[in-house]
């Protein structure tokens, strides 16, 4: 099936993003710096934790964005922590879900509920190396160009459609940690660009290709 969706150009303020997060937050901090530089023109509405001592909440807190922590542990079901992350980015109007280094498998029941769609960023070139410890992966296979890859969320873990990818060679003195730094720098130039995308174009979805018209 086809569909479209697209940023409305009569819109007056920029659109709203919400961003979730369970670490370290560098991601966030990528896409908070493109917002500050004019690249990306968005408005974070709202950051969202599951774990109350995610540093990236910091990096929010330090920008003056509103926080949240929804903290897995505390629901008995995993509906009701969804149910829970749909109320609170629906309270703060977002119309597109970015998850940064957000370490929780989203369901059907949140992804039909979500109030836009949900993008990830994931440490390699999908469909290789799905999962944790991606960059491990693709070190100890072998594989002599890596990179990162920004994607829709579906139900399948790392499998939803490709928005943009970007590549990094790998050298042969490289350690997994130093394909990591190098895989990440590309990241936080490639997350920002494809919201950017998501939000300027209109695009649709054909087979499992996302087209940018
Ligand atoms: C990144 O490598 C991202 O690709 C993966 O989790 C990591 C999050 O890092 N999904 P950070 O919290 O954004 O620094």
């Amino acid at each position: 099936m086809t569909h479209a969706r697209a940023a409305s150009p009569l819109a007056s303020s920029p659109p709203v993003l919400g961003v979730l997060i369970s670490g370290r937050g560098s991601n966030l901090q990528a896409i908070i710096r493109a917002i500050g530089d004019g690249r990306l023109a968005a408005r974070i509405g709202i950051v969202i934790a599951n774990r109350p001592d995610a540093g990236g909440l910091e990096h929010a807190r330090a920008a003056g964005i509103p926080t949240a922590v929804i903290d897995h542990k505390a629901f008995g079901s995993r509906a009701a922590f969804e149910e829970a992350l749909v109320a609170r980015l629906t309270e703060a109007g977002v119309a597109v879900i970015c998850l940064a280094g957000f370490m929780r498998i989203l369901s059907p029941f949140f992804l039909e509920r979500a109030p836009g769609p949900v993008l990830n960023v994931h440490p390699s070139l999908l469909p290789s190396f799905p999962g944790v410890d991606a960059q491990g992966q693709a070190w100890s296979h072998g594989v002599k160009v890596a990179g990162a890859t920004v994607h829709l969320v579906t139900p399948e873990l790392d499998a939803g459609p490709i928005i943009a990818q970007a590549t990094v060679p790998v050298h042969d003195a490289d350690t997994a940690e130093s394909l990591a730094a190098r895989i990440l720098v590309e990241e936080h130039r490639l997350y920002p660009d494809a919201i950017a995308r998501v939000l300027t174009c209109r695009w649709h979805i054909d087979g499992r290709r996302f087209v940018c018209e």
